[in-house]
């Protein structure tokens, strides 16, 4: 079979149906590990236990025989070609479309941008709604929470700066869960958009969004979510969440790099104007004046990532061939075992213990800073992050400089938390903590 032919039936949905049962039964069994070809190499003579997967997940076999097979067998320019190659990429790259569509339950394929990342989509955002369509002014109001990543913070600011317009910030308590009240109570007359991370990359803190959106709807007002650290973890339905927009990373998706989704209601992104010129995003040049295509293409202005967004659609085959609700169960059980293991470490405090949240571990430890904590695991083949994970504010409220992150994907198993637990013992001795 033809590459492109390979990829439309996966593109239908068939092939994910016939898989299902069989991976699901494998990550509960915890084997998923074989899919994921890093997992063959050994670590200075030791497994590699990957536990970094809030800052990317690996890459799963069938992402990488796709990205290799439209490369040596399909690859062309998409939007562009009469022949039969750039025609059948250009199918290829749009069926991807309308797997994303229908992997977060959008009403329509225009409504899925592809866009570099998270971080390109909010600044997207930034840029074409936030300058071009909200007409911001001075005293205007940007509503965020205090658990967000820098991405969904300095865009905003650097709109205030420009407009005059300020953050407000909605609080989050002690364990790292949102004030609810709070954020209802900082939504006045002079706010113009609300823009709230889904889970907490820093803390693995799940926000309730869809009563946050309501919130926000009840009071006329856009809201926008960062969906990058969720759409791995969590089923997401727009049309249910009600969302205006909705962002994530194809890389935190076991998809490749350097492509993300921006979902925008169509009636907004019709309003927007571009974000960027060039290429494939117009209707009409002259030197006089040039008219733009309608979204999503007005917002890919040049050569997109065609093998990224086709690698992504690979991804989410591979997803869907699992299933969320094996998803969820696996990482629930790793979750509860991880919280368990590592409470046992002495002198390890957990940074964000929120009722509900994914498998993601951050804490600190008497004596050992994070850093030294990241470099020692890694001699044990253990891969975990240390830093402020582009999350200042949250250190701030936890008055640290820094934590060790652990984070959990769908190869991990609850040996890897042991040997995390083991390793951290380990640490601790060393520093005679
Ligand atoms: N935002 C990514 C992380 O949390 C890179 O590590």
């Amino acid at each position: 079979m033809s590459f492109a032919d390979d990829l439309k039936t996966s593109h239908t949905g068939h092939a994910e149906a016939s898989h299902a049962p069989s991976r699901a039964e494998s990550l509960l069994a915890g084997s998923l590990r074989p899919d994921f070809p890093i997992f063959r190499q050994r670590v200075r003579g030791k497994e590699l236990i990957y536990l970094d997967s809030a800052a990317s997940a690996q890459k799963p076999q069938v992402v990488l025989d796709t990205l290799h097979r439209f490369y040596a067998e399909g690859y062309a320019n998409i939007h562009r070609g009469v022949y039969r190659l750039s025609e059948e990429a250009t199918h290829i790259y749009e069926g991807t479309r309308e797997k994303v569509r229908r992997f977060i339950g959008a009403r329509e394929t225009r409504e899925i941008v592809f866009v570099r990342g998270t971080t390109e989509a909010i600044n997207l955002l930034a840029h074409s709604f936030g300058r071009g369509v909200l007409d911001l002014g001075e005293g205007d109001e940007i509503l965020i929470t205090e658990m967000e990543h820098h991405s969904n913070i300095v865009p905003w600011q650097l709109l205030c700066e420009e407009t005059g317009s300020k953050l407000v910030v909605a609080p989050m308590d002690d364990r790292g869960q949102l004030d609810l009240d709070a954020f209802a109570g900082l939504m006045g007359p002079r706010t113009k958009l609300v823009s709230v991370i889904h889970v907490s990359n820093a803390m693995g803190t799940v926000n309730p969004v869809k009563e946050m959106i309501r919130l926000a709807h009840e009071r006329e007002l856009p809201i926008i979510v960062d969906g990058a650290q969720a759409a791995p973890h969590v089923p997401v339905d727009v049309q249910d969440l009600d969302c205006d927009f909705y962002v994530f990373s194809g890389h935190k998706l076991y998809g490749p790099t350097g492509i993300g989704i921006l979902y925008g209601r169509s009636e907004l992104l019709q309003q927007m104007p571009p974000y960027q010129g060039g290429g494939d995003m117009i209707r009409s040049v002259t030197f006089e004046k040039t008219s733009y295509a309608p979204p999503p293409g007005r917002f890919e202005a040049g050569t997109p990532d065609i093998a990224g967004a086709i690698g992504l659609g690979s991804a989410i085959y591979y997803i869907e061939s699992i299933g969320f609700d094996a998803i969820i169960e696996h990482e629930r059980r790793l979750t509860a075992y991880g919280e368990q293991v590592l409470g046992e470490v002495p002198g390890l405090k957990m940074i964000g213990t929120a009722e509900e949240k994914v498998g993601v571990f951050s804490f600190v430890i008497d004596g050992v800073h994070p850093h030294d904590l990241g470099t020692i695991l890694d001699g044990e083949g253990i891969c975990i992050r240390a830093g402020h994970h582009c999350a200042q504010p949250v250190m701030e409220h936890f008055c640290v400089p820094a934590t060790a992150r652990a984070s959990v994907g769908i190869y991990n198993t609850e040996s890897d938390l042991d040997a995390l637990a083991a390793g951290l013992r380990k640490c601790k001795e060393l520093f005679g903590a």
